[in-house]
């Protein structure tokens, strides 16, 4: 039997990554949006797309909730994106009260799922939906990580004309201008970034990342990145439908893991069919450690203005 994962958000991050998992076969996809005829038709054509894909999986638009019931997993990306100027952490008024009614129907017909969160402020909004789902810590996660990593794997790999399937980083911390690439852990087919690139060159591609979703932004000018992101959640979909046990930067809620309690923020996780399976700790230098704390203070912020 096939699994079931619902798209809240029929918009550029949604319908992408509803279609990315389209392509992979193991799951029936409900696409869910408030605009009437936009989740049915990004759906239908996704659909008709299927025996050209050679996938026999269903496809469902729909402005109800109800077609979402039993979900494994439910993918959240409703909210609005940043306009050129702006941090994500502006859209927390706005999106959060998106996030909030999106989660209370969700968790109204799948009391079981796993929510994977992608609405911006990431870190906020996965803490919002886990305080609203009222489910344990390990079903209710955002993506983030996954995409900066990304991000700092393409500008190395494009630095040292190497394939990207031989870069390897680590990125901690919430998804906004506070996130930690923490690039001792950085590798090129198992070589310190170190040895590799001089400090200042190392330092620019930092930069870069931090301020990766930037970039799109002030190019797109309307709306934010999509592909990435889309595939990063497809990502972290596999990683659970296909219990991969699969080590990924994810935004989850600490409970004391790395001196941090009562905040979501992104860390290494073990992904797998009961979501996160365990948070990985690993041994941070102080520099890295203040970075990583100054990065979940800046979640903490967003959480008081929320009121949770
Ligand atoms: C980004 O970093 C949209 O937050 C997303 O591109």
């Amino acid at each position: 039997m096939r699994s079931k994962v619902s798209i809240i958000g029929a918009g550029n991050v949604g319908a992408t990554c509803a279609f990315r998992i389209a392509e992979k076969g193991y799951a029936d996809i409900v696409l869910l949006d408030v605009i009437e005829g936009l989740p049915q038709g990004k759906g239908l054509d996704m659909l008709e797309a299927t025996p050209i894909i050679d996938s026999d999986v269903k496809i469902t638009g729909t402005n109800e909730y109800k077609e979402t019931a039993n979900s494994d997993i439910v993918v959240i990306t409703s909210g609005v994106p940043r306009k050129p100027g702006m941090s994500r952490d502006d859209l927390v008024l706005t999106n959060m009260k998106i996030v909030r009614e999106v989660t209370e129907g969700v968790v109204r017909y799948s009391p079981n799922c796993i929510i994977i969160v992608v609405a911006n402020p990431l870190d906020a909004m996965t803490q919002l939906a886990l305080h609203i789902s009222k489910f344990p810590r390990n079903r209710v996660l955002g993506q983030s990580g996954i995409l900066d990593s990304a991000r700092f794997r393409t500008f190395i790999a494009q630095e040292l004309d190497v394939s990207v399937k031989n870069v390897s980083t680590c990125v901690l911390g919430g998804h906004g201008d506070a996130m930690v690439p923490v690039t001792r852990l950085c590798t090129v087919g198992g070589i310190a970034i170190s040895e590799l690139l001089p400090e200042e060159k190392i330092d620019g591609l930092v930069e870069r990342t931090v301020k990766g979703g930037g970039e799109i932004v002030s190019l797109l000018k309307t709306g934010s990145a999509f592909y990435a992101p889309a595939a990063a959640t497809a990502q972290m979909v596999d990683a659970i439908i296909l219990d991969r046990k699969e080590i990924l930067p994810c935004a989850a809620y600490l409970e004391g893991e790395y001196g941090i309690n009562g905040v979501v923020v992104g860390v290494p996780v073990k992904l797998g069919k009961n979501a996160i399976e365990q948070i990985v700790e690993i041994k941070l230098t102080p520099e890295e450690d203040a970075a990583l704390k100054k990065s979940a203070n800046a979640v903490l912020e967003l959480i008081k203005i929320m009121g949770l």
